[in-house]
């Protein structure tokens, strides 16, 4: 039996999306593909077709899920995400048949849209020379997934954080490859005050935090950013120190770390350094009253 399309996808609207603050290289290669995606027929008339395959990569909370999103909403169409592992199964000849079947599917959807075949790596692993029945199948599927790709009409996008792991076959599939890397200053500074709003913490604070968060993802600053404002709003409530914006950030910090495979970035290798919003005007004030 055909497995559904429904159940091996999710659809994200292009009202629904959120544009992730990025480097300068990522805007380029974005802008890029955006403006030959924009001039299909000015690259007919040379016989070049605009690239219809990317591949995100970059560590974990960095935006490749967020941008693919932005991405599809800038050509105004709907974003169908397939997460990877949602196409293995544990039947003999199963992960083939449901990577066989999502095409299918694909094929018959006959609206515009972007896909995102996330966390690839899942099924898009280095083939195996084990003769073992189990990386025999993952053999299988993978080859089937390179044909799949090879045929397939639409533009889609891939995600990994772990590009190092992606079979070099596959690998070529992509048209366009991004690397979608952590932070620098800049971004760090503007993601900051993006997830700081509608509080106003003064330039001079998010500078600081801007240092002491150096190494880490957007989706840790934005848990930062968003710990201080609960805390801000529930402090008194739960008697936690919301009057000390010192103490404020050590409590956020403490709850919301890093992976402990990573490098810890200077805040949370020293908790100490929470003392450079000593003399932060607190609390901030709300950016329209
Ligand atoms: N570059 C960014 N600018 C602003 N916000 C970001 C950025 N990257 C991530 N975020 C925020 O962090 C959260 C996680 O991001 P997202 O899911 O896009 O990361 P990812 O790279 O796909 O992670 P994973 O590898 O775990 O799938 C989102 O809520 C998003 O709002
Ligand atoms: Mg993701």
């Amino acid at each position: 039996m055909r497995t559904e399309l429904g159940t091996l996808v999710d659809v994200r609207e292009p009202k629904d999306a959120e544009e992730p603050i990025l480097g300068p290289a990522v805007r380029a290669a974005i802008l890029g593909w955006l403006a030959e995606i924009n001039a299909e027929a000015e690259l007919a008339a040379v016989g070049v077709k605009p690239r219809s395959t990317a591949l995100l990569s970059g560590p974990p909370g960095c935006g490749k899920t967020t941008l693919a999103h932005h991405l599809a909403a800038r050509l105004g169409v709907p974003l169908v995400i397939v997460k990877a592992e949602m196409l293995v199964s544990s039947s003999l000849g199963g992960t083939g048949r449901k990577i066989a079947d999502l095409f299918d599917g694909l094929a018959e959807v006959g609206v515009p849209c972007i896909v995102l075949m996330d966390e690839i790596d899942a099924i898009g692993g280095e083939r195996s020379s084990d003769d073992q029945a189990c990386a025999r199948e993952m053999n299988a599927a993978l080859t089937t997934l390179l044909q799949r790709i090879e045929a397939f009409g639409g533009r889609l996008i891939a995600a990994t954080n772990r590009p190092a792991s992606l079979d070099k076959a596959l690998w070529r599939r992509f048209s366009l490859q991004i690397d979608v890397a952590l932070p620098g200053e800049d971004e760090r500074f503007a993601i900051l005050k993006r997830y700081g709003q509608p509080f106003d913490f003064g330039d001079d604070a998010i500078e600081a935090l801007t240092e002491i968060t150096a190494g880490a993802a957007p989706s840790l600053l934005r848990q930062v950013m968003e710990g201080i404002k609960r805390t801000l709003i529930l402090g008194s409530r739960l008697r936690l120190p919301a009057d000390d914006p010192v103490a404020v950030l050590r409590l956020v910090a403490e709850g919301a770390r890093p992976h402990p495979d990573y490098t810890p970035p200077p805040l949370w290798a020293d908790l100490s350094l929470a003392r450079v919003l000593e003399d932060t005007p607190w609390p901030p004030a709300r950016i329209g009253g």
